[in-house]
Order: structure tokens, then sequence, then C-alpha cells
């Protein structure tokens, strides 16, 4: 009888653990609310719980146990298997950021700023391209993601160009010009709370942040979707938009950027 009682414990801790591993993801990457209800709030809750750990503090330890010290590259690939093999997370992620680097290196932009530092992996994508007197701005109003990020960028060895700025984006869009001397942005990379985009957008054109040419690269525009701002940046007589197709992070959701020129 023991030994039956063994032989069902052990089963039903099989069968529990491949569900968890394996045939949950495997559904759910299909279907957008299900990736972020299991993800981000069912396995994101538990390991934290059991492991008394965030899932930034967990990102950051895998890239500094696979990736190398000053390599961006190694630490792009390490955050992306760990985002595949083990967990999901909110990184505009390996399919998508070969988008954003194809336009990264089209631009070569001299400004950039980043909307939505996260934990640094599309600022580390970013900065790894940039030419060398080239300036990257990002921020994120989360200090504990901003602590996080600042050990990842600096782990890629990029701390040189690219300034992590603390705080909201419409408290510091006002301020780029008198804070950073910024004139004008070569290129805007959106990746922030989606409601956020739109009213962030106009601030940048009142405090004449672009310029004839500025290039916007809007991630998420399908998915959760930014469907104000894509009215208004397909519509404006002031852009020429352009959409590519692709899929929301570590999943087969549809999902894709928006990027628009900047017309004047
Ligand atoms: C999708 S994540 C960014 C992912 C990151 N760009 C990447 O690909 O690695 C969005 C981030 O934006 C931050 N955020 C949201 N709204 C913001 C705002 N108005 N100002 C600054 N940060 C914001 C959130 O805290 C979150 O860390």
């Amino acid at each position: 009888m023991w030994l039956t009682l063994l032989y069902s414990c052990t089963g039903g801790a099989a069968l529990l653990y491949a569900l968890y591993r394996w045939v949950i993801p495997a559904v759910v990457q299909y279907h957008a609310g299900l990736v972020l209800i299991w993800h981000d709030r069912i396995v994101e809750g538990l390991l934290n719980t059991l492991t008394q750990t965030t899932r930034p503090q967990r990102m950051l330890a895998a890239v500094q146990k696979n990736a190398t010290r000053g390599d961006p590259r190694s630490v792009v690939k390490a955050i992306d298997q760990f985002c595949r093999q083990k967990e999901w997370a909110m990184n505009v992620g390996d399919e998508k950021g070969c988008i954003l680097d194809s336009v990264v290196t089209e631009v070569n932009p001299a400004t950039v700023l980043e909307l939505g530092t996260y934990c640094g992996y599309s600022t580390v994508r970013i900065a790894s391209l940039l030419p060398s007197n080239a300036k990257l701005i990002t921020l994120e109003f989360n200090p504990d993601y901003a602590a996080i990020a600042r050990q990842v960028i600096a782990w890629a060895g990029l701390e040189d160009k690219v300034q992590l700025v603390e705080g909201a984006s419409g408290d510091w869009i006002p301020k780029m010009k008198e804070k950073f001397g910024i004139e004008t942005f070569d290129l805007v990379f959106l990746d922030h709370w989606k409601d956020r985009y739109l009213p962030d957008t106009k601030l940048m054109e009142e405090c004449g942040l672009l310029r004839k040419g500025s290039i916007l690269l809007a991630d998420n525009v399908i998915c959760p979707g930014t469907p104000d701002y894509l009215e208004y940046i397909r519509n404006s007589p002031r852009y020429k938009s352009q959409y590519f197709k692709s899929h929301l992070e570590y999943t087969k959701v549809e999902d894709g950027l928006e990027k628009s020129v900047f017309l004047g």
C-alpha cells in the first residue's frame, strides 16, 4: 500500500511538473491574454514566493552566470535563453529585437531616447549598435527595474553610451533639452505603458524634440496594442508610417513594431 502511495505521489508530481514546464506554456503561447495571465501573474508570483527573489533579479543572475562581461551580444543571448527556457519576460525579445537592430543600423542615430527600460535588454541591443559618439537616454520609472538595468548595462560594458534616467516619461520629456542638452532625437523607441505612447509623442512634438526625419519606433502596437497611437500616427500628415509584423516576445501571438518618420 505504501508503495502504491509513493508511486501515485511521484506520478502526480511528475504530471504537475510536465504541465507547468511544457504543456501549459506550449498551449498559452498562442493566446495573448493567457500568455500574460500565466507568465506574468501565476508563474512570476509563484517563483517570487518560492525563491524570495524577483524576476528581474533572476534575469540578472542569468546574465552574470552565462554572459561574458563587456560582450553585449552575450548579454542579449543570456536573457533570450532565460526567457525561452526559464521565464517569459516583457523584453522586446529576440524576434522583434532583430527588427529593432535593423532600424538602429539603418538610422545610425547620434541621439536616441528609449521610453521604458525594464531590465535593459533593448537598451543593450540598441547601445551595442550605436556609433562611438552617440548617446542613448533611457527612461524607467520603477526604481527596482532601474537598479537591475544599471547592472545589466554595466555587465555589457555599455555604461558610457547609456544614460539611465529614473522617473516618468511625462515628467522628463519636457526637461530633455535643459537637463541633457538634447536638440532633437534621431530615434525614439517607445516601449513603456501603452496608454502613454500617444500623449508622450504629442509631448515630444510640443517640446521640439523631433526634427524632420526623426524616427519613432513603437513596440507592442498589436499586443497588448496601442489603438489611439496607431490611429494618430497612421493618419497624421506629419508622419509616414510602416508596420513590421512579428510576434509578441517569446510567443506565437501576433505583434509588431510601427516605424514612423516625422515629416516636420
Ligand atoms: C515593456 S517594458 C520595457 C522593455 C524594454 N524596452 C526591453 O525591451 O527590454 C516597459 C517598461 O516601461 C516602464 N514604464 C512604463 N510607463 C513608464 C513611464 N511613463 N515612464 C517611465 N517608465 C515607464 C515600466 O516600468 C516597464 O519597466
